[in-house]
């Protein structure tokens, strides 16, 4: 099984190395022209040895065979798909590639993104022997040796090297999968604080809510860094730069006063039904605080935040912690 994981590093490794001379080949001239019209520089894209997959369609595949890796193998690194009409061919086509490494620098898989508008936008390695995307975090190789104290989670591969480009060298993101706790643990052994920098559309602040909720479960403190007016990391570096970035760090708003300033725009508080509704709700998720000070640290800061008297709403959480147990 030892000899098959480093068989696997070692294809993905000649693997990257094409892709990447083929960025700079005449016919990867369109791959790096997106990523410096994306506004990378040389130094990024040879930092995260970015590449190319051409047009035609088993290059990769034919070049691998000619360094005498097996069919078999090609595939088990999920570097190409099999079919009855084509035979073998390569799975990437037509992208620029985001190679994905471990901690140790070792390519597991790869990302692809197409140039413009295509679908799917990214295509991305199965899961093979060696990689395993709820263990594994895009830029962590990076972000492990980073002085900043604390672990920016993002959503994307273009996030992460913008806020790396940026100085942000403490930048990573999932896996194109959602946020697992295995990656939670993975963060634990690196810092103490993640700041949630997710994009700031309905899904992005649905998966950094639930991001929030698995931090927790492992025994990490969240923040979430606000975007607004921008929808992702990547956009906002670009408009608004690395100085009101670190603003925002600086202002990175208390995981569960965002969760409950999310929750606040599920009700109508001119009406007095939804708004009790609304308070109700808060007080069952202040419950959630065993530790007393916290707890009452907590009503203090919602009850002025949302205009509720302190000790109506530490009676009501009171209330609601007795019928619960
Ligand atoms: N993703 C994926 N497959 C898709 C779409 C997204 O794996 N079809 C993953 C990628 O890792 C992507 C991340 O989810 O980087 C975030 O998705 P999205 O916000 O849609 O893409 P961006 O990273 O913002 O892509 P870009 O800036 O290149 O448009
Ligand atoms: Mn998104
Ligand atoms: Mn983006
Ligand atoms: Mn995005
Ligand atoms: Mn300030």
């Amino acid at each position: 099984a030892e000899s098959k994981r480093s068989r696997l590093l070692e294809i993905n490794k000649e693997a990257a190395k094409y892709f990447y001379f083929q960025l700079r080949a005449r016919q990867g001239e369109t791959g790096y022209r997106y990523l410096r019209d994306r506004q990378l520089s040389d130094e990024t894209i040879k930092k995260f040895g970015l590449g190319f997959a051409n047009k035609t369609s088993n290059d990769l595949v034919q070049y691998l065979r000619s360094k005498g890796y097996s069919p078999e193998l090609i595939h088990e690194a999920g570097l190409c798909n099999v079919d009855e009409k084509h035979g073998m061919y390569d799975k990437f086509w037509n992208r620029v590639i985001f190679p994905i490494e471990d901690i140790n620098h070792r390519v597991i898989g790869f990302g692809g993104r197409v140039m413009g508008d295509g679908t799917p936008k990214y295509l991305n390695s199965p899961e093979t022997p060696i990689f395993d995307k709820s263990r594994n975090l895009y830029g962590l190789n990076f972000a492990r040796t980073s002085r900043k104290g604390n672990i920016i989670l993002c959503e994307g591969y273009m996030d992460v090297i913008s806020m790396h480009q940026a100085g942000f060298d403490q930048a990573v993101a999932s896996l194109g999968t959602a946020f697992t706790l295995g990656q939670a643990s993975l963060l634990k052994r690196y810092t103490k604080e993640v700041l949630l920098s997710y994009d700031s559309d309905g899904a992005g602040v649905k998966a950094a809510l639930r991001a929030i909720g698995i931090l927790k479960e492992a025994g990490l403190t969240g923040k979430i860094i606000s975007l607004e007016p921008y929808k992702d990391p990547d956009e906002f570096m670009k408009n608004l730069g690395k100085e009101a970035f670190q603003e925002r760090i600086d202002h990175a708003e208390n995981s569960f006063l965002f969760g409950i300033r999310m929750l606040e725009k599920e009700y109508n508080l001119s009406d007095p039904e939804d708004k009790t509704r609304f308070h109700r709700e808060i007080a069952r998720k202040l419950c959630d605080f065993s530790e007393e000070v916290e707890r009452e640290n907590y009503i203090e800061a919602v009850a002025e935040k949302y205009h509720i008297g302190f000790e109506n709403l530490r009676k009501l959480v009171g209330s609601i912690a007795a019928q619960t147990g």
